[in-house]
């Protein structure tokens, strides 16, 4: 198989990257990415010591430059999950997320139809439905769940799922949509609540919970949400949604004590910030479908991959460290 991966150097796509290479080492990946501020060419230096890696500098909306690649490749699948990801960054700046989000997935889909690719599996999130009452915990978000985006973001990726559905349907393009909850794991820019804790709460500086801090969110550690994908995209049925959550709703609260615990780092450090405007309260994911028809599980408790996670930044201070100087400087 000739995989492209679009965003392979942020968060998730390089974690998904290197899934692929140990479980399907002889595939091939190519990543295109146009190296945001959220993308990182460091995270990818292993990668690139391999036989089967490419990486290409571009923008997934830029129709020449992805024309070239198809044409080049003549990819099997394309995994899309090149995106602007922040929401508070769409909150002060929406159209970059439009342009990238939406039309970025729509230049994707017609070099798919035009060079016949096998799938196009975009990589959505659970936000497109909106927020669940934090009282009622016997609510979930089933794929039958209207959409009901709240932030710039939220919309722009419901958006482009609109467009992917669509082009299944009006062009017979084989395409999937996995649609997941908070990841967390290694690589992760700490922009994102738990990197944003751990380093911070490394350095000692003060914690910034929005409003109360009883906002809920379903985390799922990063590998499961590769392991979802990578079956998704390869055995998943045509013009199907599947989502993907671990079952696992924790308060930000609760997840910042944990961190704090941790790194044996006072509560004195949790200061309350004013709420994000539109803030969600509680997102919860009904992941029966993937469960039942693909077999998926979520492997990792919340327990040992936070502690993961947390080991992984306190032994990669240099790829934080320069990310928050760049960023600075930036
Ligand atoms: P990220 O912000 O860490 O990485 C995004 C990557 O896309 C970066 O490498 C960036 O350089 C690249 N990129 C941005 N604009 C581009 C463009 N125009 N052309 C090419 N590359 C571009 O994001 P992430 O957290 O890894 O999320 C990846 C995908 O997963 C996104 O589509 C996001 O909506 C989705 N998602 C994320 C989460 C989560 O918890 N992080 C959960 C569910 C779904
Ligand atoms: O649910 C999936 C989504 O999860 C993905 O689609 C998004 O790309 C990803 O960024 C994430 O969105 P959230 O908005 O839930 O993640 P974030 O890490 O920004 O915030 C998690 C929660 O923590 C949320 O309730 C807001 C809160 N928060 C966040 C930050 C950055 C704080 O209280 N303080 C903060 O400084």
């Amino acid at each position: 198989m000739n995989i492209l991966v679009t965003g392979g150097a942020g968060f998730i796509g390089s974690n998904f990257i290197y899934y692929e290479l140990k479980k399907h080492p002889d595939d091939r990946i190519v990543c295109l990415d146009a190296l945001t501020y959220a993308g990182n060419f460091d995270t990818l230096s292993a990668a690139m010591e391999h036989r089967n890696f490419r990486f290409v500098h571009g923008n997934i909306e830029d129709r020449r430059c992805v024309d070239k690649l198809f044409g080049e490749e003549h990819f099997d699948i394309a995994v899309n999950f090149a995106a602007e990801s922040h929401v508070d960054r769409s909150v002060t700046n929406p159209e970059t997320f439009l342009i990238t989000n939406v039309l970025g997935t729509q230049v994707l889909m017609d070099a798919c139809r035009k060079y016949g690719i096998k799938r196009f599996h975009q990589v959505s999130t659970d936000e497109v439905y909106g927020e669940l009452p934090i009282d009622r915990t016997d609510l979930f978000f089933t794929e039958a769940a209207p959409l009901h985006a709240s932030s710039p973001y939220s919309a722009s990726k419901a958006s482009a799922d609109l467009f992917v559905l669509a082009y299944h349907r009006t062009y017979g393009l084989s395409v999937s949509i996995s649609r997941c909850g908070n990841n967390y794991g290694p690589y992760q820019f700490p922009e994102k609540l738990i990197p944003l804790m751990i380093t911070r709460a490394l350095d000692d500086q003060p914690l910034p919970l929005y409003g109360k801090g009883d906002n809920v969110r379903d985390w799922l550690f990063v590998e499961d949400h590769c392991a979802a994908i990578d079956i998704i995209m390869r055995k998943g049925r045509s013009g199907e949604i599947y989502n993907v959550g671990g079952n696992n709703e924790r308060s930000n609260i609760d997840v910042v004590r944990s961190i704090l615990t941790a790194l044996n780092k006072p509560e004195t450090l949790i200061t309350f910030v004013a709420d994000r405007p539109g803030h969600d309260k509680r997102y919860a994911i009904d992941s029966n479908k993937v469960m039942t028809e693909l077999h998926w599980r979520p492997n990792t408790k919340f327990d040992d991959g936070l502690s993961q996670t947390i080991k992984w930044y306190v032994d990669h201070e240099d790829w934080w460290q320069r990310i928050l100087r760049d960023n600075y400087i930036k």
